[in-house]
């Protein structure tokens, strides 16, 4: 008997990796997490399968969900938002598999951020204007952010921030950070990327916190902010440039059709 603890992806069905679908499919046990995961990802589960939204219940009652299965022989296809290395709960429940000695596996799944930039069709590291990433979020009633990893710290390095779970302090946010990256810095809101029910807004960081709140959008949503979004000038990078050696383009070389894949 394993856990397969599956990344179901930011929203859309099919945006589930196929491993993911497979082990839903193979698995009789399937424990998910409430609103986020789609319906039609639990209509692949096999004939009979128990299937139990665990948004009500508490990590203990999760674990009896699984340690039922497990004195049962059976596999269980544990599923969660996004991708599991980022706000999934998944390190407080191997912790207590380790202690049980019950085996488990884990399937990445498409992370929101990377479904708002598709949805935006922005590169978040753009050449010149950022080359990092922060993905971060504001205090929680469940998690308070650690003390060193301040808003204002990240901020200061300019790096494109994708800050979630954070849509209802809007205001907080855009104060905080209007003094590094200026009022006018490209940001975006992106509720429900890939949901039928998707939003986004785009616009001036400053612009962002009226909008949200005439648009009501209170929770599932990814606040960006960074030049890379809206990169009207940047150097391209020298990855594909003509005199770039590189170890498949070595200078010199003829290229082909097909080189710059
Ligand atoms: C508990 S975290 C889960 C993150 C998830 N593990 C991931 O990989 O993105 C929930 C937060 O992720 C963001 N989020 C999740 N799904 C989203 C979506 N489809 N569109 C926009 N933001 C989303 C929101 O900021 C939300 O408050």
């Amino acid at each position: 008997m394993t856990v397969h603890f599956i990344g179901a992806g930011p929203g859309a069905a099919d945006l589930i990796t196929v491993r993911g679908r497979d082990r839903v499919a193979a698995c009789p046990v399937c424990l998910y997490a409430g609103s986020l995961v789609a319906p039609e990802i639990l209509s692949w589960c096999p004939e009979g399968a128990r299937i139990v939204d665990t948004a009500p219940l508490d990590l203990d009652a999760i674990m009896a969900e699984i340690a039922d299965a497990h004195a049962r022989g059976q596999d269980v296809a544990r599923l969660h938002s996004g991708d599991l290395s980022i706000w999934s709960a998944l390190a407080e429940q191997t912790r207590r598999l380790d202690a049980l000695g019950i085996p488990y596996t884990v399937t990445p799944g498409v992370p929101s951020f990377a479904a708002a930039a598709a949805v935006l069709r922005r590169e978040l590291t753009v050449p010149g204007l950022a080359q990092s990433l922060v993905l971060t979020r504001t205090s929680g009633r469940a998690s308070p952010m650690p003390e060193r990893e301040t808003l204002a710290a990240f901020a200061a390095t300019g790096a494109t921030l994708a800050l979630h779970l954070s849509i209802h302090v809007i205001d907080a946010v855009a104060a905080e950070l209007a003094p590094f990256y200026g009022p006018d810095c490209p940001a975006a809101v992106v509720f429900r990327a890939t949901w039928p029910d998707e939003r986004v807004l785009t616009g001036p960081l400053a612009s962002l916190p009226e909008r949200v709140k005439a648009e009501k959008i209170e929770r599932t949503a990814l606040i960006l902010v960074g030049p890379a979004l809206d990169p009207a000038d940047f150097r391209e990078s020298a990855l594909y440039a003509p005199d770039y050696d590189r170890r498949f383009r070595p200078q010199g070389a003829v290229n082909a059709p097909g080189d710059a894949a």
